[in-house]
């Protein structure tokens, strides 16, 4: 193929690359108008199936039948528990920091004693723990106590080891909903670059993971979902229980006129609502509609759009997952929102890992990428 698939101007330079082509992603794609297919399936059709059956997918390029889903898992859940001296290392870990630098240094315990240095075993290993992993960072943080052994399912195996104060019944379907839509999101998104980046230079998979949360964890990538939720509570407090669609486009014109963001709208590929943020809203609709977070959030998903449509500037002014998924957690009983970018990771984490897999073993039949070495212009 010789024609050229984007051509660079100066006016692409310092935009943080957006919409270059730079290789290939064998896991998933974002379409601007019809968001998020994995593996070909759109993301309205894995919603509706579990966790298992989508990382069975994801990583194998093909649905499983039931038995090959099964014996995968029984596979890899061998090893679905820490080793005790990670399980420890967590332990000691200061409570003080963000959780999201916890996870980091918890994948970096892994590499010092679970990495086998094949990027394929190291994958399918940090995909068994991860639910360990996650839940032993959290109780920790939170103080919620010792971290039980995995069991049962992957993620009601987590939701059960997660020591919530009084949880609610539906929390463990919330939170299969909320792994599964958030596995992978394309090549690109800055998480995955990073931890493709790192590989490159032939890093290991954990030393990878562990740099890739580091960029998941700022607001404008992953921890979107905590100051979203932050945003919608102050819209609660502002106009309270009885706001209306009106009231709610008039708060978010006097921001904009201040100078302040609206946050939860818009994206850098999507050109429409994120159809990740369409399941949330119809599960919040069907589930929590009586929650007055979720009712705040539901009349501005649509007031948000007529304010910022009145920007011609404003490429996407449609609502993105995180205006809502922090709301849904919060509904559901899970209203802790530091640890919402953990659960991110948690799920993100697996697309990562298979992404990485094809980069150093599968691209270039099999030579794998170069490590990675953008050009920068000099200027003074
Ligand atoms: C994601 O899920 O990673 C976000 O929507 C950001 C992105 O795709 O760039």
């Amino acid at each position: 193929m010789t024609e050229p698939l984007f051509t660079i101007t100066e006016k692409n330079l310092d935009t943080g690359m957006r919409g270059y082509p730079v290789g290939y992603c064998v896991t998933s794609h974002v379409d601007p108008n019809e968001g998020l297919f994995y593996c070909g399936h759109s993301i309205r059709e894995m919603a509706l199936k579990s966790p298992e059956e989508v990382i069975y997918l994801l990583y194998h390029r093909k649905e499983g039948t039931k038995e090959e889903v099964d014996s995968f898992f029984s596979e890899i859940n061998a090893q679905r528990c820490l080793a005790d001296e990670v399980a420890w290392q967590i332990k000691q870990l200061p409570r003080k920091a963000h959780p999201m630098k916890l996870f980091s240094l918890a994948l970096l315990f892994l590499d010092v004693f679970e990495k086998t240095g094949d990027y394929r075993k190291d994958c399918l290993n940090v995909i068994a723990q991860l639910p360990h992993l996650v839940a032993s960072v959290i109780n920790h943080h939170a103080g919620w106590g010792e971290t039980k052994e995995p069991s049962g399912s992957y993620m009601e195996s987590f939701a059960d080891m997660l020591n919530v104060p009084d949880k609610k019944p539906g929390l463990n379907e919330v939170l299969s909903l909320f792994n599964v839509l958030h596995y992978d999101h394309g090549g690109g998104n800055l998480s995955v670059f990073v931890g493709k980046a790192v590989a490159s230079g032939l890093e290991g998979l954990y030393g990878s993971l562990s740099s890739a949360m580091c960029a998941l964890a700022g607001p404008r990538h992953g921890s979107a979902n905590q100051v979203a939720l932050e945003f919608v509570k102050e819209l609660h407090k502002a106009l309270g229980d009885d706001a209306t669609v009106e009231m709610i486009e008039d708060w978010l014109r006097d921001r904009l006129k201040r100078g302040e963001l609206v946050y939860g709208f818009g994206h850098a590929v999507l050109r429409a609502e994120d159809p990740r943020a369409t399941i949330f809203y119809d599960f919040v609709k069907e589930h929590y509609l009586d929650h007055p977070l979720a009712k705040i959030a539901l009349l501005l998903r649509e007031a948000g759009p007529k304010v910022l449509k009145e920007n011609p500037k404003v490429a996407n002014p449609y609502p993105n997952i995180d205006a809502i998924s922090g709301t849904m957690l919060t509904a559901a009983g899970f209203g802790y929102p530091e640890y919402f970018t953990l659960l991110f990771g948690l799920s993100r984490c697996v697309g990562i890992a298979i992404q990485i897999v094809y980069e150093r073993l599968e691209a270039r039949e099999g030579k794998g990428t170069p490590i990675v070495r953008p050009k920068y212009l000099y200027r003074v």
